[in-house]
Formats: C-alpha cells, sequence, structure tokens
C-alpha cells in the first residue's frame, strides 16, 4: 500500500452535459468529477480547494472512515462546511475495495454536478482472468435548473415540497436533452455526442455502473449483450447474469459483458424511472419521466453511425424503483451474520406537515436540522450527552454493554409508510438486508421466520418500496457518528435522515478531531493555500 494524493479544485464552470449550457458546480472543471483510483489498503490525501464561491463539502460514500468519522464529510454531522477559498484535506485509508462514488453532501450541490467514481481495486479480485479490460459507467438524471434556485421553490407553500423533475440524464457526463423545451435565450445543442464504450470482438469487459442521480432509478441494458453481475456496492456475489439491471441511486453494480456480437453499434439504454409517483405537481413540468438516455457499445470496425439494434424483450414496468432482487444475489465469499443484536431500532418514513403547512419528511415523527455550527461527533467528543440531543437531530444512540461485542450487531426496521419507494443509505457499514419486504408494513414486525440470516447480501444501499418493510442488519464495529438517510437529494433536503451514534464512550475516549477539521468550525483559518 501506498500513499496516494489527489488535488481536487471545486469550480463552477458552463458545461453542457446534456447539449444544454448551464453552470456547473465542477470537480478541476470536470462533471463528474475525476476518476480516482487506489488499490486496496492505500491512503488518500485528498486536497480539495473551494472556488465555488459557497460553501462545499465532500462525501466518501460507502467508504468505512474507520477512526476517521471525522473525514466522512457530513455537515453538521461530522464536520464544518468547507468556506469559500479554503483548502481542505481529507485523509483515510482504504479499508475496502470495489465501486464506489464520492459527492457533495450539501444543499443540492449533488444536483449541479458535484459527484465522481471512486474506485479501489483488489489485488485478489477472484474474477481478475474474467474479464480483459474495463469501464466505469456513470448514470445520472440531470437538471437544468441550478440547485439554488430549485430549493426555495421546492420549500416554498405552493410546492409542499414535491421533487423537482429533471430535465434529462446523461451516461458518464453525456446525454441528450430536448432542445425544443428549452428556453429561448438559452444554449442548446440538439446533436451532443453521445457515451460511447468501444470494444473488440471477442473480448470481455468489466463494466462498474454507478447511479449518481438525485431522484431517479434507473433500469440499464446493453442491446444483445447479457450482462454478468459480479459486484454489489463494493461486494462481490456470485455470477448472476440478466438482460436488464434495475439500480437505484447511490447504488453500484460490476458487470462482465461478452464482446461476442457481430461488429457493429449497439444501443446502451438507460431507462429513467421516477418513484415518487405522487408528486403531481412538479416544478418542472417538462419532465422526462418515462425515457431512454443512451449511449454506445460500439465494436472496433464498426461505422460511425448511430445504433440500429433492436432491445431485447424487456420490461420496465416489473424492474422500475426496484432492486435487483436480493434473494437472487449471493455473496461470493461466505458471510458470517453477527448475532448478537444489541438493538433494534425501527425507523418510520413517512411525509408530514409541519404546524407551518410546509411539508417535510418525518422519521419517528421528527424531520432531520443538521446543525451546521457544531458537528455532532465533535459534541460527543466534547462530552455532549448523546442521550440528550434536541428532538430534531433524529439521533439513534447504541452501544454493545453485555455479551460478545465483537459480534454485536444493530438491526434496523425500515417501515415505509409512504406511497415513495426510498433508497435508503447507512454511511461507515455495510449491512445485510436480512428481508427485503413488499406491501407488508401491515405486518408489524414482520416474521423473522422469513428472514435470510444464512447467506444475505450486503449492500450500502437499500430500496424500501412504497408501504413495505425493509430489514437490515449490521456489525457495532465503527465507533463514531454515522448518517442513515434517503439517498434522494431531495427528501434528504425535507430531513428523511437519522444520525447513528455508535458506541459513543469508546469514540469519545479514543478520538481526538484535528484542529483542521474543527478550525472549520470556529471559523479559524488553519488552511492550507488560502488565497
Ligand atoms: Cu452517498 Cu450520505 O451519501
Ligand atoms: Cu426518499
Amino acid at each position: 500500500p501506498v500513499t496516494r494524493c489527489y488535488n481536487l479544485e471545486l469550480v463552477v464552470k458552463d458545461l453542457a452535459p446534456d447539449g444544454f449550457t448551464r453552470p456547473v458546480w465542477t470537480v478541476n472543471g470536470q462533471y463528474p468529477a475525476p476518476l480516482l483510483q487506489a488499490n486496496y489498503g492505500d491512503r488518500i490525501l485528498v486536497n480539495v480547494t473551494n472556488k465555488y464561491g459557497d460553501p462545499a463539502s465532500i462525501h466518501w460514500h460507502g467508504m468505512f472512515q474507520k477512526g476517521t468519522n471525522y473525514y466522512d464529510g457530513i455537515v453538521g454531522v461530522t464536520q464544518c462546511e468547507i468556506p469559500n477559498k479554503v483548502t481542505f484535506l481529507y485523509n483515510f485509508t482504504l479499508e475496502q475495495y470495489g465501486t464506489y462514488w464520492y459527492h457533495s453532501h450539501l444543499q443540492g450541490q449533488i444536483v449541479d454536478g458535484l459527484k465522481g467514481p471512486l474506485i479501489i481495486y483488489d489485488p485478489k479480485d477472484p474474477f481478475y482472468g474474467k474479464y480483459d479490460y474495463e469501464y466505469v459507467m456513470t448514470v445520472s438524471d440531470w437538471y437544468h435548473t441550478p440547485s439554488g434556485i430549485l430549493l426555495p421553490l421546492f420549500r416554498a407553500d405552493k410546492y409542499r415540497g414535491f421533487d423537482p423533475m429533471p430535465d434529462s440524464g446523461d451516461i458518464s457526463g453525456l446525454g441528450q436533452c430536448d432542445c425544443s423545451a428549452a428556453p429561448k435565450n438559452s444554449t442548446c445543442n440538439p446533436n451532443n455526442k453521445m457515451a460511447t464504450y468501444v470494444v473488440k470482438k471477442g473480448k470481455k469487459y468489466r463494466f462498474r455502473i454507478i447511479n449518481t442521480s438525485s431522484l431517479v432509478h434507473f433500469t440499464i441494458s446493453i442491446d444483445n449483450h447479457p450482462l454478468t453481475i459480479m459486484e454489489v456496492d463494493g461486494d462481490y456475489v456470485k455470477p448472476v447474469t440478466l438482460n436488464t439491471i434495475p439500480i437505484n441511486i447511490a447504488q453500484r453494480y460490476s458487470v462482465i459483458l461478452d464482446a461476442n456480437q457481430p461488429i457493429d453499434n449497439y444501443k446502451i439504454r438507460a431507462h429513467i424511472s421516477v418513484c415518487t409517483p405522487n408528486n403531481n405537481l412538479t416544478i418542472n413540468y417538462n419532465a422526462p419521466l418515462n425515457y431512454d438516455v443512451t449511449g454506445i457499445l460500439k465494436y472496433e470496425g464498426a461505422e460511425d453511425k448511430l445504433p440500429t439494434s433492436k432491445a431485447d424483450s424487456l420490461n420496465y414496468t416489473s424492474e422500475a424503483c426496484r432492486d435487483v432482487n436480493p434473494s437472487s444475489l449471493k455473496p461470493y465469499y461466505e458471510n458470517k451474520v453477527p448475532k448478537n443484536v444489541i438493538s433494534t431500532f425501527k425507523v418510520l418514513v413517512t411525509f408530514g406537515n409541519l404546524p407551518t403547512g410546509k411539508q417535510v419528511a418525518l422519521i419517528n415523527n421528527s424531520s432531520f436540522v443538521p446543525n451546521l455550527n457544531y458537528p455532532t461527533n465533535q459534541q460527543v467528543v466534547e462530552g455532549v450527552d448523546p442521550y440528550k440531543l434536541p428532538p430534531s437531530q433524529n439521533a439513534h444512540v447504541y452501544e454493545c454493554n453485555s455479551g460478545d461485542c465483537n459480534d454485536a450487531a444493530l438491526d434496523i426496521y425500515i417501515v415505509n409508510n409512504s406511497t415513495d419507494s426510498h433508497p435508503f443509505h447507512l454511511h461507515g457499514h455495510i449491512f445485510y438486508i436480512l428481508f427485503n419486504g413488499e406491501n407488508n408494513t401491515g405486518i408489524d414486525p414482520p416474521n423473522e421466520a422469513d428472514f435470510n440470516f444464512k447467506d444475505p447480501v450486503t449492500r450500502d444501499v437499500v430500496t424500501v418500496l412504497p408501504n413495505s418493510t425493509t430489514v437490515i442488519r449490521y456489525s457495532v464495529n465503527n465507533p463514531g457518528v454515522w448518517f442513515f438517510h434517503c439517498h434522494i437529494q431531495w427528501h434528504l433536503n425535507l430531513g428523511m435522515a437519522v444520525q447513528m451514534i455508535e458506541s459513543p464512550s469508546i469514540f469519545k475516549n479514543t478520538t481526538i478531531i484535528p484542529a483542521d477539521v474543527t478550525g472549520l468550525c470556529a471559523g479559524i483559518d488553519l488552511a492550507m493555500n488560502k488565497d
């Protein structure tokens, strides 16, 4: 293992990922943000220089951050915001491998473009030799209106919190929007490039697919090319071959594609589904609710023309807003599900109204509001009693006090009492999907006899279906303050989040938050390279 350094400069730049020119919150002038690559065990130093003119932060999605909770990047939970013109250094060790990504966790910056892939290679990858080359493919929805305009609208009474709809989508930063819907004084190119992946006939390719959307679920397919899943959110699974891969926000799959078809161009279809069906009043009335973002799988030697390939028989409706069936995914290495369940936490998900009439998202009847000036991890380390945090902090505190603490686990019952589906993500851990229910909120608690304790798949994002309960379990092995939230950006903005305060006494006794982190809160500028 080595130490790798990256310099990320956060700058706003006019770009046209889908043909429509708008200011994009880029990293080093790029959207998607540059690919970061490292090996298992490496330390990475990421020097983030914020020139957005706004505050910022970066979260490393899926990283365990063992011993470095304060580099998890969540403003109000694990750090204060990085002010404009300040450089902040993230410094952590990669104790895992697989396909990940990084993104802003502040306001709506994820909508505006601050997101990119993070790939960690495993020297012992059991699939090495089963493919010849690899590609990273991000899929995302895309908005023409900056989130700084959408968010206040979204919060205004008129829309009562209905999710803003995207204007288009992109594959690895390239899409084609409908320029006829663009305002008169805008710049829009109706012939924007399509994402193109070149393959050699007879070779095999690993595609690392990442859904970096703010709102939408994708169903991915490549005409005439079945895809074999072998990695799910960083962990290997026994290979499963499918024609279509449903992928919700923030999830990742690696698939292997066999370039064994006649030399030609084939269509890549990233089919968009919006999983918040009750939003009949939307901010963007031109919303493309049901369409494909397209790309090209181009065989070397094929003519330069658009694919005319036909879709295999695709059944989008049965896969829209769902995960690949967790019971069809089996871990590649045997799982040992921890048994000492120290607590069971029920997370009741609803929408509701504040006394002011404003719609919010509620978890156990409380809407999360971050404490921007005093992040929770800092409070715990400085002696604030985590059990006494105000209700708006949505804190769940747990600690192992009895039995075999090396085998300690927490169960979360996610009870979704809304008609939207929600991709729930836990920071700092992977979890076992014990049970992915459907239309079962009437059965409370769900029947343990239906749980998979034997060979559940692990993930860090799981889709909880409408009016359904899903049960996850994870090892209590990482003291710190870990966010647990819906990864639909708009729902997060409405407060659909909880703080999991894990082993606070150990955390307090073993953690010294570096001065450059606490300095962000104190307003003391300890930053390097200030201009
Ligand atoms: Cu992708 Cu809270 O993160
Ligand atoms: Cu949600």
